[in-house]
Formats: structure tokens, sequence, C-alpha cells
């Protein structure tokens, strides 16, 4: 792995746990609004996050690469009204989608192969990523202000299985 690639990596995952932060911020902001199930949503979604990051981490030692962990900032906590905070997520999922195809890019112009094929699992991942977002946001959406609808969604989204390796 070059320094270039290196230092890609090691942002990306600090770019991943950051994901995890602002989705736990997410997570407590639901739970102090009274809705249990979207807090869970947040907090299994904060846990996937670190998956990303772990698996980034474990590719960079694999290669014999330095980890470096960087600063990761505060999330912001003023959220609004649950359907602002899911288009948020959505926004976010974007963000990270547009940061896993520079890194796909930056790989390419490297010639580092091996690191674009470990890519290829990032880039399906936001696939879901987004789709789940989106899901959620537009289910959101037509809840609308009924709060019966919504307290509704909020047991649905809370019934979210955990992927492997989440609790
Ligand atoms: Fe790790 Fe939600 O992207």
């Amino acid at each position: 792995m070059n320094a270039a690639v290196q230092n890609a990596f090691n942002e990306q995952i600090k770019n991943e746990l950051f994901s995890g932060y602002l989705y736990l911020a997410m997570s407590a902001h639901f739970d102090h609004q009274n809705f249990p199930g979207f807090a869970r949503w947040m907090r299994l979604q904060a846990q996937e996050e670190l998956a990303h990051a772990t698996r980034l981490f474990e590719y960079v030692l694999r290669r014999g690469a330095q980890v470096e962990l960087h600063t990761i900032e505060a999330p912001t906590t003023d959220f609004g009204a649950p359907l602002s905070l899911f288009e948020s997520v959505l926004e976010h999922e974007r963000a990270v989608t547009a940061m896993i195809h520079r890194l796909f890019e930056l790989s390419g112009k490297e010639g580092d192969w091996a690191a674009q094929q470990e890519l290829q699992w990032f880039i399906a991942e936001q696939v879901e990523e987004e789709d789940s977002a989106s899901t959620a946001r537009d289910q959101v959406r037509m809840a609308g202000d009924d709060q019966a609808a919504l307290l509704m969604l909020d047991q649905q989204l809370g019934s979210r299985v955990a992927e492997a390796g989440e609790a």
C-alpha cells in the first residue's frame, strides 16, 4: 500500500467511526423523544459503522500498512423532527458512497488493484445502506403528522434485526 492509499484508508476508518458517532447521537435523540424503535434502529446502524471501520482497520493491517487513527469530530445534536433526521441519514449515506467511490478511484490511479477489490465490498454495501435509509425516510414521510402512524412505524423500525456481529 503506498502512502496516498494508506492515508486515504486511514481517513475512511475515521469517516466510518464518525458515522457511528452520528448515529449514536441520533439514537440518543430518539430515546429522549420517546421513540425507542427509531433509537434501536440508529443504534444498530452505529454498530454497522463500527463493523465497517473494523473491516478497513483489519484490511490495512493485513496489507502490512500503518494504521493511523485520526481525530473524530463530535457530531451535531441538533436534529429536529423525525423526517428531517431521516433525511439527514440518507444525505449522510450518499456522502459516504461518494467517499468510497473516491477511494476506489484513488486506488486505481495508484495501481492498487488489491485495494480496489476490497473496496468492491464497500461499494455493494453502500447500495444497501442507501436503500435502507431511503426506505426508512419514505416511510416516515408517509406517516407525516399522524402521531399514531409514527408510533406504529417506530415499532416496525425497532424490530430491525441485527446483522451478524451486531447485537
Ligand atoms: Fe459505513 Fe453507513 O456507511
